[in-house]
């Protein structure tokens, strides 16, 4: 497993011009960002030793090397989720080969079903923290000390620093921005109205299906992390309400309406994030 880590991050080293700090994970409908940055090289995963390919409708797969306001990022464009039939080392692989390529800040952005009543669809949320329901962990297995500690520590998975400045860069440009927990779920099923009752109940603001490996893994490995997600549906409207009917197309049309807001926080984030 490390050869391949290492192989990768060798492939993916050889093609930067500047050593980037910053990796980008852009989840669905999230790849505006892409028009931010500019692009250095745009690599198709499968021309990345031992990268898994994606294959989910709205997820196109490559890496992108490049800039965002004058900072050197590498961006997944396309991520790798549990419910494709991966297994949690490969939907993780591409974070510790970032980790070995030298990136220290991850950012990962979301669409997901909205649990907080005070929540609308197309609300940002900030991830203060999560709940793991994938049934799984992707660090099981002999620990890789060359990354971190056999029992990691997940008080502070989600970067304080970056949260307070996300929160000023938010004030500063009128957007307004939620903060709450996540909970990943393993999908591809959304939530069926008990299910979204659950997780309310469990102490969860959205629902998602991704994410959550990726920050363990990353936390594991000493990455600071931040996390946005869009609420794209409400899985909880209201107590009399029924709960609206989820689909991908939505979930899709309701990230694009959010991108320009989510853009804008990011691409400024990135900036101070090297600060
Ligand atoms: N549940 C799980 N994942 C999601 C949802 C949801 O309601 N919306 C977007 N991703």
């Amino acid at each position: 497993m490390l050869k391949e880590i290492r192989e990768a991050a060798d492939f993916i080293k050889s093609n930067f011009s500047e050593q980037p700090k910053i990796g980008i994970i852009l989840g669905t409908g999230l790849g505006g960002l892409v028009n931010e940055i500019n692009i250095e090289k745009s690599i198709p995963y499968e021309q990345i030793p031992h990268f898994p390919l994606s294959t989910v409708e709205g997820h196109s797969g490559r890496l992108i090397i490049g800039k965002i306001g004058g900072v050197s990022i590498v961006a997944m464009q396309g991520r790798f989720h549990f419910y494709e039939g991966y297994e949690m080392k490969k939907v993780t692989f591409p974070v510790r080969v970032m980790k070995v390529a030298g990136i220290q800040t991850l950012f990962v952005s979301n669409a997901s079903g909205g649990l907080n009543q005070s929540f609308k669809v197309g609300d940002i949320m900030i991830i203060t923290d999560h709940i793991n329901m994938f049934g799984t962990n992707p660090l099981i297995g002999p620990n890789m000390n060359e990354f971190g500690p056999r029992f990691p520590d997940m008080s502070a998975a989600y970067s304080k620093r970056l949260i307070k400045r996300a929160l000023e860069i938010g004030q500063k440009n009128g957007i307004e921005l939620k903060q709450g927990v996540y909970v990943g779920t393993f999908g591809p099923t959304f939530e069926t109205p008990a299910e979204y009752k659950m997780f309310r109940l469990l102490g969860a603001d959205a629902v998602g299906m991704s994410t959550v490996p990726e920050v363990i893994v990353a936390h594991h490995a000493g990455m600071e992390v931040f996390g946005i997600s869009i609420i794209t549906n409400a899985g909880i409207p209201g107590e009399a309400k029924e709960v609206e009917e989820a689909s991908h197309e939505d979930v899709q049309k309701v990230a694009s309406a959010a991108e320009p807001m989510m853009t804008k926080i990011i691409s400024e984030l990135v900036v101070d994030a090297v600060k």
